[in-house]
């Protein structure tokens, strides 16, 4: 009996094609870049899982190819890029990895707050120029952290765990979800506010909302008008959640002191008045680059492929669909 085929859409770690090796035929797109559109139609035609990226735009016309495919594994907790409700008609299981990546992102996010709250990059920069020739009451003065009130949007696993480090510094937590989590109040003796107080109230706000309809362009104009003009702001969670147009406009004016990025509106391009300011941080989607991290997000992805080809169930589904023999 011929072996299922997987194709995977860029080089991963080698743990995980090695395992799926043993069980599949696997193809794995030799490039290290975003694999062309009509190279990645043409592969999921006779495949039987996918594990592709979330920079891999799998919408309804390459789902609508897969005739075969019983699972989309994708390399990521954030799943944005996969028309999910075209899988599902298709009876085709989603999966994504949750929980791998949470300690790597909230990391970040902290790395992303430290670093604009104490100008750290604009340190490094003045240093390497030659320019640092005596210490001065005055040098690159950043703003305190301790003690000062941390607003989580969106406290889910990664929230909450950037909110969990915030204990650390002694800070006062807010948070706004959709529902209030009293389990999260009782741990981190966070407040529920509603966020256009989280928004008036802090003086860090870090993003950890899903992109999806109603997230798309959660902070503009009008939300950078309410948040203290000596406000940070952290973006690790996807781009779109802030109009980036009115982000620049924002830093320019003074309606927030600085921004830490780690995702943008249209990546991997990022807004030209963004580079242009000092009063930013640019990453470049790193939030869960750590060794171990990508490690464990390759294995789930080949674990929910492997479980569901051998007709067993998938281990961090998405969507609901019946198991296919
Ligand atoms: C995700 O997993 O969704 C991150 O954005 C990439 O690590």
């Amino acid at each position: 009996m011929s072996r299922e085929k997987v194709y995977i859409t860029r080089p991963i770690q080698n743990e995980a094609i090695s395992l799926l090796k043993e069980h599949f035929d696997v193809t794995v797109s030799p490039e290290d870049r975003v694999v062309d559109r009509d190279v990645l139609m043409d592969a999921v035609e006779d495949v039987d899982a996918l594990l592709c990226l979330i920079n891999d735009t799998v919408d309804r016309e390459v789902i609508g190819r897969a005739k075969r495919a019983r699972i989309i594994a994708n390399y990521g907790v954030g799943y944005n890029n996969i028309d999910v409700p075209a899988a599902t008609e298709r009876g085709i299981v989603v999966t994504n990895t949750p929980g791998v990546l949470t300690d790597a992102t909230a990391d970040l996010a902290w790395g992303l707050l430290l670093a604009t709250a104490r100008r750290i990059v604009e340190s490094d920069k003045y240093t390497r120029a030659g320019r640092y020739e005596s210490w001065s009451p005055n040098l690159l003065l950043g703003r305190s952290v301790a003690g000062k009130t941390l607003g989580i949007i969106g406290a889910g696993r990664i929230g909450r765990a950037v909110a969990r480090r915030g204990l650390g510094f002694d800070m006062k937590l807010l948070y706004h979800n959709r529902r209030r989590d009293e389990g999260l109040e009782k741990e981190l003796n966070a407040r529920w506010v509603d966020r256009e107080t989280l928004l008036k109230e802090s003086d860090f706000v870090s993003l950890h909302v899903p992109l999806t309809d109603e997230t798309w362009h959660m902070i503009g104009r009008r939300e950078f008008e309410t948040m203290k003009d000596t406000a940070v702001l952290i973006n690790t969670s996807r781009g779109p959640v802030v109009d980036e147009k009115a982000m620049v406009d924002a830093l320019r004016e003074g309606l927030i002191w600085a921004a830490g990025l780690d995702v943008y509106e249209r990546e991997p391009a990022v807004e030209e008045g963004l580079k242009a300011l000092d009063n930013v941080v640019l990453a470049s989607h790193i939030g869960s680059a750590t060794i171990e991290a990508r490690t464990r997000m390759a294995m789930m992805a080949a674990e929910n492929i492997v479980s569901v080809l051998k007709g067993g169930k998938p281990l961090t589904p998405v969507n609901e669909v019946p198991v296919k023999e």
